[in-house]
């Protein structure tokens, strides 16, 4: 596969969670960002561990299929190794990202990676849908939005939530977080997030859920979120929570 000569963000989580799928491209900006910030690695293990909770709680509430948008790197305690019952849809956009995660599922009958903008459902490939994430509109889903609402303006966010909500049954779950204003200290770092890069305090989200029921948990920095045991001690860079389309 030919390397590519831009960076990712997925990929640069994949190097900070001790991964081995991210290329120099990604290693020399996941330094620059650490000399610019600091040390990144327990702020984005406290997040995978997140994930891993939240999707855990999902599948112990019977759930047994998860659509994930903005998927990344499937690899270091991601959806398919925290839920193995489960069968999973990985999409994202970046297009060496899904080649990657199509090479690293090859072998998977349960997992699958394909092309999906999570701002337009209608772009995920309708046979990989309904063979990954079967009664997809008729049986309660997880649907994973981690590491993507920084990405995408309050408009645009709100109005793919809510077609989100439209499109799964009830009795579904959102996973989802978002980036608080940790990085408007260093004003460096969040340069090299980009112009579309978006920092939000825990009120200005909520509303943005619209129809998507937050569990009694809350939207919480992430590594407060149902934690085992006590959480280790990581700045509050990610808020997340699980959201539901109530059943009935
Ligand atoms: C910060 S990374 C998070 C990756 C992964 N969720 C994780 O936690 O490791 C954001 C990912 O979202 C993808 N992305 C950006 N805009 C997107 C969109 N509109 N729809 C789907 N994926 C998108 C990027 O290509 C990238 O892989």
């Amino acid at each position: 596969m030919a390397e590519p000569d831009q960076p990712s963000t997925a990929r640069m989580i994949d190097y900070w969670l001790g991964g081995e799928h991210h290329y120099p491209v990604d290693v020399a900006a996941a330094s620059a960002f650490e000399g610019a910030y600091g040390p990144c690695a327990t702020i984005f293990r406290a997040l995978r561990d997140f994930l891993g909770r939240a999707v855990r709680s999902i599948a112990d509430a019977g759930v047994d299929g998860f659509l994930v948008f903005g998927a990344g790197v499937p690899t270091r305690g991601n959806v398919h190794e925290v839920a193995p019952d489960a069968t999973v849809l990985y999409t994202d956009v970046d297009p060496v990202t899904i080649r990657l995660g199509q090479r690293l599922l090859a072998d998977s009958d349960r997992a699958g990676y394909g092309y999906g903008d999570a701002t337009d459902i209608g772009t995920v490939d309708p046979a990989q849908l309904h063979r990954f994430v079967p009664g997809w509109g008729r049986r309660p889903v997880g649907v994973v939005f981690l590491g993507l609402a920084a990405f995408l303006d309050d408009d645009t966010l709100a109005r793919t939530l809510d077609e989100l909500y439209e499109a799964v049954a009830p009795g579904s779950f959102l996973a989802i977080d978002f980036d608080s204003e940790e990085l408007a200290a260093y004003p460096e770092a969040l340069a090299m997030m980009g112009p579309a890069f978006r920092m939000r305090a825990p009120a200005r989200f909520a509303p943005l859920l619209g129809r998507w029921q937050p569990t009694a948990d809350g939207i919480v920095p992430v590594a407060r979120w149902r934690p085992d045991g006590t959480p280790e001690p990581v700045p509050d860079a990610f808020y997340g929570g699980l959201a539901t389309r109530p059943a009935g």
